[in-house]
Formats: C-alpha cells, structure tokens, sequence
C-alpha cells in the first residue's frame, strides 16, 4: 500500500484525479469504479476542470458506482444517481449509457442481482474510494463479518449521523443501502483512496498502520490488494499516528 500525505485535502484531491486521469489518458476506454459523497465531490471538479482544458476525453470511458440508497427514486437529490449526474456526468464528455448506478426502487432482489453481473463484467482499471468514519468502504458496515459480493446493508447509526448532513432531516436518511461487497471492490486492478477530517484518524490508523484484517474496521480488506494508493492531508496522517 502506498500513502501519499499532502499539504492540504484540496491537493489530495488533486492528486486523485491526476491518478485517474492518468489511467484515462493511458487507456481512453478505462472502466472507472467511482463513488459519492462529500470526499469524491471535491475529486470530480479536478477532472472536470481538466476536461475543459482538452486534457481528458471521457467519449469511450465507461463507469460503474459503489452503491446507491435503497428507496430513493433516481431523480431524487439525495440519490447516488442524481450526485453523479449533477457533480460529474453532466460536465464532461462520457456516454451516459456507459455509466451504471444501480437503482435503489423498484424489485431490488432483481437490482442486485444486476449489479452484481455488471460488477463481474470485467474489472474496473481504477476505483475511487472514500471512508467512513467507521472505516466502511461502500457501504460495508462493520460487522462480525464482512460480505465478498453486492448486497443489501443495513446503515450502521453513525453512518446514518454522517450522512444526515446532506439531508433536511436525519430521519429522512435511507435506512439501507445497495452496495458492492468487499470482494467485488478488491476486484478493482488499481484503487485509490482519500480521506481527511480528525473522525476518520481513527479508521485510517487501522487502514494504513495496523497488520490485521479486522472485520470492525472494512477498510483493512484493502491490505490484501496488490495496488492501493491511499491519499491524506498531514492533519490526518499526524492524528493517525502516520509518520511519512
Ligand atoms: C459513497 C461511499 C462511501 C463514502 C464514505 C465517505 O459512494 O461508498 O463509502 O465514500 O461514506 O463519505 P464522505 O466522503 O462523505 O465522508
């Protein structure tokens, strides 16, 4: 595992999409596994910007996505469909048809079953990662075990809290999410992971320093993986023990 500590989260954010874009350049029809939430939206307006500037052409990219909430309808603001359109897909140049979030309604025994056939497809080149708080990955909660394949998960209470910030009301946050399990994740051939804020100091330690696979920290799973790049600012890194 490499970990690169920066200045500053806009720079690892930075970083992050100069590693994706490189993947890009390098292979213009690359299957990106991306995510959502507060850390990838600040990843997004880097290759944005770099679309615009001619520097990137996402025309044969495809993409596929960690998870999505179950019951909210695709057009609805919170849903991980709605984030990709409105922080992503919309800005650059990729075939919406080659992009998959897998729907959170309707007959999600069907769902699942879906996306677990695209997840197996063929590998995604490079996958964006954020961390819970929690050191969840996807949505793989901690747990007594952890599950290798795409299923239904019931949210832990703190992830609920975190991400009750996007919504008007805690209560409106989705009880239970679809998501990749850790064995579809470490399917990725490259994966890279950023993080910042003191509450993960706790997930990143086990992540990064810790020798053992610990079902209450997910993240760990990411140790067995032959190329992983996690990305932290110094604050993180010097609150979780990290000496570069
Ligand atoms: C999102 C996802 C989650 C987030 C994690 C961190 O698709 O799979 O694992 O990456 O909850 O979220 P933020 O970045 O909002 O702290």
């Amino acid at each position: 595992m490499r970990v690169i500590v920066t200045e500053s989260f806009d720079q690892s954010c930075e970083i992050a999409a100069r590693i994706i874009g490189d993947v890009v350049r390098n292979k213009p029809d690359s299957r990106l596994g991306l995510a959502t939430g507060g850390t990838a939206a600040a990843i997004y307006p880097f290759l944005i910007r770099d679309y615009e500037e001619g520097k990137l052409d996402f025309s044969k990219v495809s993409s596929i996505n960690l998870d999505e909430y179950v019951g909210l309808n695709p057009d609805h603001p919170q849903s991980y469909r709605y984030f990709m359109d409105h922080n992503f897909f919309d800005f650059v140049n990729i075939d919406r048809k080659n992009t998959y979030v897998v729907s959170g309604v309707g007959d999600l025994e069907k769902n699942v079953a879906e996306f677990q056939q695209k997840v197996l497809e063929k590998p995604v080149d490079i996958q964006l990662l954020g961390i819970g708080e929690n050191g969840h990955i996807g949505f793989n909660e901690p747990g007594d075990t952890l599950k290798l394949s795409v299923h239904i998960e019931i949210l832990d209470e703190s992830t609920i809290e975190a991400n009750s910030r996007f919504f008007n009301d805690k209560n409106e946050v989705p009880k239970k999410a679809i998501t990749m399990g850790v064995g579809d994740i470490l399917r990725a051939k490259r994966i890279v992971l950023v993080a910042t804020g003191k509450k993960k100091a706790k997930a990143i330690r086990g992540l990064i320093l810790g020798d053992e696979l610990d079902c209450s920290n997910p993240s760990t799973v990411l140790k067995v993986h032959p190329n992983v790049t996690v990305i932290i600012d110094r604050e993180l890194a010097d609150m979780a023990g990290y000496k570069a």
